[in-house]
């Protein structure tokens, strides 16, 4: 694994890769893509806030040291120069002790930039998610959308189950 990124290369699905649009890289967030354009791709799904590089760097380092855990991947369009991350995903692996020490992938902050949305690049990202829960051995994974976003979690797979409760602090 490249100390510059967040999991080991080996957990990224080769068959995404081939199917991403010709200068577009899958793989795991690095330091460096508070440069490229990480948060601005957040952005586009939810407020981020104005976060500094070190408080970026210490997060990640947080992230980074929770081994086994935290999966953050990006898809990086090297088309343009600077290059700039166009999406993002991640994937938490929950360790339990049901279901005889059970691991459940939770899919989470799953963002495309606007002007890069409807390339299937939302749909390679879960995909690329789907990979590491297999390998991690994750016996489901699971996630919560809005009803607007139904639609686009139906055509990669997944399916209604259960209801989501909240209680924010
Ligand atoms: N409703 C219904 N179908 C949809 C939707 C939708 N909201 N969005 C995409 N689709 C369909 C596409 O038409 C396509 O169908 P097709 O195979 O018949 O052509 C298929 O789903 C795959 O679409 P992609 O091109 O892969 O979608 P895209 O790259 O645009 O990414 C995403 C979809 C991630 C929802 C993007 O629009 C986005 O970033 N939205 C803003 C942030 C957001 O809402 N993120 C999800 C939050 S939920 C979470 O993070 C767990």
């Amino acid at each position: 694994m490249s100390a510059q990124d967040l999991f080991s290369a080996d957990l990224l699905s080769p068959s995404v890769q081939a199917e991403l649009p010709e200068g577009y890289k899958l793989r795991a967030l690095r330091q460096e893509d508070y440069d490229l354009g990480f948060l601005d791709c957040l952005r586009v799904l939810t407020t981020v806030g104005d976060i500094s590089k070190e408080e970026f760097d210490k997060r990640y380092q947080w992230l980074a040291n929770q081994d086994g855990t935290y999966f953050i991947l990006v898809i990086e369009d090297t088309n343009t120069s600077p290059s700039r991350i166009v999406g993002t995903g991640a994937l938490i692996v929950e360790r339990k002790f049901i279901h005889d020490l059970g691991k459940v992938g939770h899919i989470e902050d799953i963002a495309v930039a606007k002007d890069q949305q409807g390339k299937k690049l939302g749909l390679r990202i879960i995909q690329a998610l789907d990979f590491i829960a297999k390998e991690t051995g994750c016996y489901k994974t699971i996630l919560d959308c809005s009803e607007h976003n139904e639609g686009f979690y139906v055509k990669c797979g997944f399916k209604r189950a259960g209801l989501e409760m909240a209680h924010y602090h």
